[in-house]
């Protein structure tokens, strides 16, 4: 060879290795590929890349799997690399030839080559662990995802059966007590006892009341019997009432057929929103408003009160001193829905959240 055919030959061999890196650049980027489809590529960019592509093979070997170029055999030429992971999975890249080649740095292999195959076996390296960290991510979140939706239906299942316990069992003792007290308030002329006879009858009324009302802020039993729709008009009036404010509900009565899970996470999520506006706004008026199209859900809880920093309160609940945002968070997201909350210190607050319908009750009613 002359110099300058020399000098050309070894542009073009350059040429070929910076073209496998480039391409094998974007192989390890397309995240739509397995690692098996990856590894796959890769096998095929080697051969073009050395200096004799028609008789060059190559095979990765990982994690108990190879990879081959279709011409692959052992022979004695071959250039490898190791591939090593964090997780201290090994393996390795091979390049051969087929046939005997005349010397050159390493064998019959270049020194570029040499270079290429450490920077291949490098690259392959930090996207197995790219992918087995993205792997464990996916797998921690879809543990948490489904143990939040578990404790989620296991207080749901709690507070209904508490509130069907204090209901049917406590209220109807405490009314079998009260009417034997009638009766002996009716039956016996005894002034000195009949002011503890009616005293106690007072007592009983009140401890009534407060079961009532225990068991129906566990969980409503209108939210089964009649629906999201009355069970959150009736609750948002009921505050309104003991608040001393103005609401308003605007709800659209073909709401109240809805699968159960998304009536009770609206009916918890507008719970939350309005306690919060009682808790903590200082408002005069409070607005509700439910709507459903075809495609989604939404809902939108609004008050004119005192307002407050939402990072800085999401701060804090992600630091676990509160519970309420959170919950409402985690409630929406686990129906791939979204929420918002606008507010500022001196503005009113909306929350808002939408949740999509699926396809089964899309276009009823
Ligand atoms: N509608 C609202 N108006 C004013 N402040 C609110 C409102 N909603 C929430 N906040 C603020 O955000 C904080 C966190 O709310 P939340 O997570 O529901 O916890 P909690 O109600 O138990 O305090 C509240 O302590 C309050 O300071
Ligand atoms: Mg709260």
């Amino acid at each position: 060879m002359g110099n300058q055919e020399r000098l050309l030959h070894n542009l073009q061999e350059r040429i070929k290795e910076l073209t496998a890196l480039h391409k094998a650049v974007r192989v390890v980027q397309d995240s739509a590929k397995s690692s098996s489809e990856v590894l796959q590529d890769i096998v095929g960019l080697l051969p073009p890349a050395w200096q004799y592509p028609e008789v060059t093979a190559a095979r990765i070997v990982f994690g108990g799997r190879e990879f081959v170029t279709s011409n692959f055999r052992p022979t004695p030429w071959v250039q490898s690399a190791p591939i090593k992971t964090n997780a201290g999975q090994n393996g390795t890249i091979e390049v051969v030839y087929l046939e005997e080649k005349p010397p050159e740095v390493e064998g019959p292999f270049l020194a570029e080559e040499r270079d290429l195959i450490n920077s291949l076996a490098d690259s392959v390296s930090s996207y197995l662990d790219r992918k087995q960290a993205e792997t464990a991510l996916r797998q921690t979140h879809e543990r948490l995802q489904a143990l939040s939706q578990r404790l989620m239906d296991v207080q749901e299942q709690e507070r209904r059966h508490l509130s069907r316990d204090l209901h049917d069992e406590i209220g109807q003792a405490l009314t079998a007590v009260k009417m034997n007290l009638q009766t002996l308030q009716r039956g016996i002329d005894a002034p000195h006892i009949a002011p503890s006879l009616s005293d106690s009858i007072n007592i009983i009324d009140h401890i009534m009341q407060h079961v009532r009302d225990l068991s129906l802020d566990l969980r409503p039993s209108l939210l089964d019997d009649l629906g999201l729709v009355s069970a959150v008009r009736w609750y948002v009036t009921r505050q309104a009432e003991r608040a001393g404010w103005e609401a308003d509900i605007l709800a659209e009565d073909s709401l109240s057929h809805l699968p159960a899970d998304m009536a009770v996470t609206c009916y918890r999520v507008v719970q939350e929103a309005v306690t919060n506006a009682m808790r903590h706004a200082r408002a005069h008026h409070v607005s509700v408003a439910l709507h459903k199209d075809d495609r989604e859900l939404s809902i939108a809880v609004r008050d004119d009160g005192v307002g407050f920093d939402v990072m800085h309160a999401q701060q804090r609940a992600a630091q676990g001193q509160s519970l309420g945002l959170l919950g409402m968070e985690e409630r929406i997201r686990l129906l791939e829905g979204r929420l918002s909350i606008r507010s500022s210190p001196g503005t009113g607050t909306e929350v808002t959240a939408s949740i999509p319908l699926p396809l089964r009750t899309c276009g009823k009613e």
